[in-house]
């Protein structure tokens, strides 16, 4: 299906006069400090933010939940708190991804138009509406429900950066995705099919259908057989799980990359950086590549994404819809490591 881009008028910046009414509060997650979701989330009424003079004002339709927004509620690893705030979150509403419509825009925005539905990378996503600078948004097609977009924000931009840059997937390669049912690993699934690659996917028995209709030649269920065994010559292994390094290694051929983005939650004080090293220690004296990246959400990443999935060319599966209002039981999920595709909020 093809989706009719939605254009801004960027001629005439939307007056004061032009703005529907707005309320003077809303329901938004909090969050004063860090520690167990349980404890620390709580579902308020706080005063609807104001744009700035670069930024527009989004009403949410629709945010999801990703593996970071659970390490910064946490604050762990504890290095995360060197840069989201040493006590407490400097952020006090959590999320980072989300879709919904431009409400209002600062006087100095001539982008984005009052009815612009658009895709967001920027944080405090877990309310009714959030201000964001108008350049961290892309707009969205008609047709890319709220619900779906929400969730290419950091995971897609994630499977982006693996498939597209740093594992730069060629026709023919074979590309393994170990966790191909979660956030990352069902658009990394999809990336790299599109990119002409035989992707084999690691995932258990009740997702291998999902897997499959994604476009994965092959699916390995982690819980029958072990993919080391059954795996040869791979030109890249995306790891959002944590292999062992010598499994990886069973898998690849010499010039293969072993891509590590997910591993074991140990490590409170600086993560998984001590496993990485680990991984990338055991992989030195080897003829294979270890590597590691974290992701960044840039607008013309997401721009990519959106576009796919507004053509139908990119699919998200959805695990779960909450209202949120159930932001705890959202992220009770996600703690189980069972998520399949993405869990959405809706305000
Ligand atoms: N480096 C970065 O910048 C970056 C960015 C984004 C995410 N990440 C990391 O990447 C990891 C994945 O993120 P995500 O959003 O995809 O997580 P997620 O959605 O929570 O992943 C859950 C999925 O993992 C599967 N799974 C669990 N154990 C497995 C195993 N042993 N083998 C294969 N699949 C297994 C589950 O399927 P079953 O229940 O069927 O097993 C489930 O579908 C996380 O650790 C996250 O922190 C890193």
């Amino acid at each position: 299906m093809t989706s009719t881009p939605h254009t801004s008028d960027t001629t005439s910046p939307t007056s004061a006069a032009d703005r529907p009414a707005l309320p003077g509060t809303m329901t938004a997650v909090r969050q004063r400090r860090y520690g167990r979701p349980g404890d620390v989330l709580s579902v308020e009424s706080v005063p609807v933010p104001t744009p700035a003079h670069d930024e527009v004002l989004v009403r949410v339709e629709a945010a999801s939940l990703n593996p970071a927004d659970w390490h910064r509620t946490v604050g762990e690893p504890m290095i995360l708190r060197l840069t989201d705030g040493l006590r407490a979150p400097a952020r006090p509403i959590p999320g980072s991804d989300a879709a919904g419509v431009v409400v209002a825009v600062g006087a100095g925005v001539a982008s984005r138009s009052v009815g612009d539905p658009v895709v967001i990378c920027r944080g405090g996503a877990f309310a009714e509406y959030v201000a964001v600078p108008a350049e961290r948004t892309v707009l969205r097609p008609e047709g890319l429900a709220a619900d779906e977009a929400a969730g290419l924000g950091v995971a897609g931009v994630t499977a982006w950066q693996a498939v597209m840059e740093h594992g730069a997937v060629r026709p023919g390669q074979t590309v393994v995705v170990n966790g191909a049912s979660g956030g990352v690993g069902h658009y990394a699934v999809q990336l790299a099919v599109e990119a002409g690659a035989h992707v084999i996917g690691i995932c258990s028995g009740r997702n291998a259908e999902l897997v499959a209709e994604l476009g994965a030649a092959q699916v390995i269920d982690y819980t029958t057989s072990s993919p080391a065994e059954v795996v040869r010559e791979a030109d890249l292994v995306i790891d959002l799980i944590g292999l062992d390094a010598d499994d990886a290694a069973a898998m690849l051929a010499d010039h293969g990359t072993w891509l590590v983005l997910g591993m074991p939650k140990d490590g409170r004080i600086v993560g998984p950086m001590i496993w990485v090293a680990k991984a990338m220690w055991r992989f030195a004296r080897r003829p294979q590549t270890c590597k590691t990246f974290v992701a960044e959400e840039t607008p013309e990443r997401l721009r990519q994404l959106v576009e796919r999935a507004g053509e139908g060319r990119l699919r998200t599966s959805i695990d779960r819809v909450l209202p949120l209002s159930e932001v705890v039981a959202a992220y009770h999920h996600l703690e189980t490591g069972r998520t399949v595709g993405k869990i959405v909020l809706v305000p």
